[in-house]
C-alpha cells in the first residue's frame, strides 16, 4: 500500500515539470503575433502564402524592392490593362475570382493564394506585391513564375492596380 502511494506521488510530480517545460516554446509564436506583418489570422492559413509571409517578416525585402511604391495612378486604362494581364498570366492559377482555384492550381504545393483575401490584408503593400510578382516563387520554391522577365515594370504595376481596384479594401 505504501509503495502504491509512493508511485502515485511520483506520477503526480511527473506532471508539473512537464507542463512548465512546455511553456517557453509557446512564448515564441505569441510574441511574433505582436509584430507587424504577423501572417494570417487563425483560420485563414489555407488562403495565404505562409512561407512567403514568414520570409518577408523575418528577412524583409531585397534592396531593389524595399520601399517601392506604385508610380502610376489608377486610371481606368491602366486598370483595364491590369485586368488583361491578370486574365492572361494569373487567372490559370489564382482563378477567375482570385480565390486561388484556377485550372492549374490543383496539385500545387504550396497552392496559389486567395488574392481576393490577401488584397484586404495589411501585408498587401506595393513593395510586397511588386516583389512577389517580379520574383515569383523562386525565394520560397513555389510554382509561381517570376514575371520580371515576362512583364514590363509598368505591366507589373498595372496588375497591382487592378488587384487593388477589384479586391482591395
Ligand atoms: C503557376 C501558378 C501561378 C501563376 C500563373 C501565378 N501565381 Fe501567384 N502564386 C502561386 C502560388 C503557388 C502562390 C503561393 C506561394 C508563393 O507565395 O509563391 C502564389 C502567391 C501569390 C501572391 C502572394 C499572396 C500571399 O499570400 O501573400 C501574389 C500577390 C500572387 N501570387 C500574385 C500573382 C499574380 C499577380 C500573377 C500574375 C501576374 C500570379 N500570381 C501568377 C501560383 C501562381
Amino acid at each position: 500500500m505504501r509503495r502504491y502511494l509512493f508511485l502515485l506521488l511520483l506520477v503526480g510530480c511527473g506532471g508539473s515539470p512537464k507542463e512548465e517545460a512546455s511553456t517557453p516554446p509557446q512564448r515564441g509564436p505569441q510574441q511574433m503575433r505582436m509584430e507587424p506583418h504577423t501572417g494570417p489570422p487563425k483560420g485563414h492559413e489555407d488562403k495565404v502564402s505562409v512561407e512567403r509571409h514568414r520570409l518577408y517578416r523575418l528577412q524583409g525585402l531585397p534592396e531593389e524592392y524595399a520601399g517601392r511604391t506604385n508610380p502610376y495612378e489608377p486610371t481606368p486604362e491602366l486598370i483595364k490593362r491590369g485586368e488583361e494581364i491578370y486574365k492572361q498570366h494569373c487567372e490559370t492559377c489564382h482563378g477567375e475570382d482570385g480565390k486561388g482555384d484556377g485550372p492549374t492550381a490543383s496539385g500545387l504545393d504550396p497552392k496559389p493564394s486567395d488574392l481576393s483575401f490577401i488584397m484586404t490584408r495589411r501585408i498587401a503593400t506595393d513593395e510586397y506585391l511588386f516583389w512577389t510578382i517580379s520574383e515569383g516563387g523562386k525565394p520560397i520554391k513555389s510554382a509561381m513564375p517570376a514575371y520580371k522577365d515576362i512583364l514590363s515594370e509598368k505591366d507589373r504595376w498595372a496588375v497591382i492596380l487592378y488587384l487593388r481596384d477589384r479586391f482591395g479594401p
